[in-house]
């Protein structure tokens, strides 16, 4: 069986109603991103972090899968698939992959603030005072600017295997994810789908520059009539 492996960013999610990082002013829903997303902010302003990491929590509770998140699912009846994705919501698990690998944490799992390896999952709002069983304040399970991404080597060892690479909405900007495409071997096809497409030319690229729902739905299609 063909691995399929998927790198998706916040582009897929918009037609869900998520805004993405980049495409408007520059601001994050209002805020510098370094204000919200690393841990010098988290330091300066523990609450203003917590009170837009529950915002973005409690809006996930408002909205769905879109076709494109469901369209992947078809894809695994005739293929092993793997999703890297960048994003925090849960609408691939939601719409129904199985397989999900998330590169910059996921919005519904908090950890202690002095060990790492304590997380946990959690669906309302974390306040300060929230604390671990070792008495250690909670922050959002998110990769913030700065840190390490920890599922980084399994990411890469997946698309080193990978058969045919598609990468959905992402403006190619945040290193490392960005770089994973140079791990896909060689001879591997790239769909790359983005109404705004950001990628440097490279072997056995297909650009459809369009908005996820349509562009994944050729795909798939075309993935699913291949004969294997
Ligand atoms: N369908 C597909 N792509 C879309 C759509 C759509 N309907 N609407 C917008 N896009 C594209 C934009 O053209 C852009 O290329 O989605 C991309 C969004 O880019 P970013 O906002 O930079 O999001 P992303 O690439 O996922 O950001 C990477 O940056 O702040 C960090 O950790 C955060 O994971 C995030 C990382």
């Amino acid at each position: 069986m063909q691995n399929i492996v998927v790198l998706t960013g916040a582009g897929i999610s918009a037609e869900s109603g998520i805004n993405t990082f980049r495409d408007a002013d520059g601001l994050w829903e209002g805020h510098d991103i370094m204000e919200v997303a690393s841990p010098q902010g988290w330091k300066n302003d523990p609450e203003l972090v917590l009170d837009f990491y529950n915002k973005r929590r409690s809006q996930l509770h408002t909205v769905t899968p879109n076709t494109a998140h469901l369209d992947l699912v078809t894809l695994e009846k005739q293929y092993k698939v793997t999703i890297i994705t960048q994003n925090v919501d849960d609408l691939h698990e939601r719409a129904g992959s199985t397989n999900v690998v998330h590169l910059h944490g996921e919005l519904l799992k908090v950890r202690s603030q002095f060990d790492e390896r304590i997380v946990l999952d959690w669906t309302e709002d974390l306040n300060l005072g929230d604390r671990c069983e070792r008495n250690s304040q909670l922050r959002p399970h998110i990769v913030w600017f700065g840190e390490a991404v920890p599922m980084l080597d399994t990411a890469i060892t997946i698309t080193e295997q990978a058969d045919v690479l598609i990468i959905i909405g992402t403006s190619m900007q945040v290193y490392p994810a960005a770089g994973l495409v140079q791990y896909a071997p060689p001879q591997t096809p790239i769909y790359f789908i983005d109404p705004n497409p950001a990628i440097s030319p490279t072997k056995n690229l297909t650009i459809l520059p369009e908005k996820a729902t349509t562009g994944v739905a050729k795909v798939v299609d075309e993935l699913m009539n291949v004969k294997q």
